[in-house]
């Protein structure tokens, strides 16, 4: 998803940028972040097995990955990526913890994080279409595939539908308007897409 979609409450004191994760926001995080240790410790069963094959903390693929960058702050987006792919998004407590990690404002982290598309803030659906609303992609009828997308699984941009089947996303131009409108569904690239040609793609997809 876009990570402009990923907003709240939570994010204010990241958003705000002052100081350190460990200064501003800290006692909540880390409160959420014991949540989510436990919430995902009872996903893994009685091996305490957890996404992405850690087991103990739900941190130790990005502690791993921190270590190995010997906690340079050259690798934030490293980081972040190792982090997406353990839980499928990256949340307000990950990336707070993340910032404390690289001590790096969480400001910056947050920015980071909204300024690619590749991330999101959200967790995702088993399928994702990611559609492009740059200018190129906008005049090539682009919110016409997004409100076909909508209107067809009863889904808004930038949301999951209610199975948890697919997430229809809106974001930035992706660098290929040659290719307009572009859409990105589960990591492939569909060029110069109609409503229903895409229609057809992701029914496709969510009926496999
Ligand atoms: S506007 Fe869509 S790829 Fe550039």
């Amino acid at each position: 998803m876009s990570a402009e979609n990923g907003s709240g409450k939570g994010l204010e004191y990241i958003k705000q940028g002052v100081g350190s994760a460990d200064e501003k926001g800290t006692g909540a995080a880390m409160k959420r972040e014991a949540e989510e240790r436990a919430r995902l410790a009872a996903r893994g069963g009685a091996k305490g097995e957890l996404p992405g094959g850690a087991a103990e903390s739900p941190y130790i693929q990005i502690d791993r990955t921190l270590k190995r960058c010997q906690y340079s702050q050259d690798a934030l987006i490293e980081v972040l990526h190792a982090a997406q792919e353990t839980f499928g998004f990256l949340s307000e407590d990950t990336m707070a913890y993340i910032a404390r990690q690289l001590k790096l404002p969480p400001s910056w982290v947050y920015g980071v994080v909204t300024f690619y598309h590749h991330f999101n803030l959200k967790p995702q659906g088993e399928h994702t279409c990611n559609i492009c609303m740059g200018t190129a992609c906008f005049v090539k009828r682009a919110g016409d595939i997004v409100e076909t997308l909508q209107r067809e699984f009863g889904v808004k941009a930038g949301e999951t539908t209610a199975d948890g089947k697919l997430s229809i996303n809106i974001v930035r131009c992706l660098g290929n308007c040659g290719l307009a409108p572009m859409i990105i569904l589960d990591g492939k690239v569909f060029a110069r897409q109609t409503p229903e040609s895409m229609l057809q793609h992701c029914r496709e997809a969510v009926e496999k």
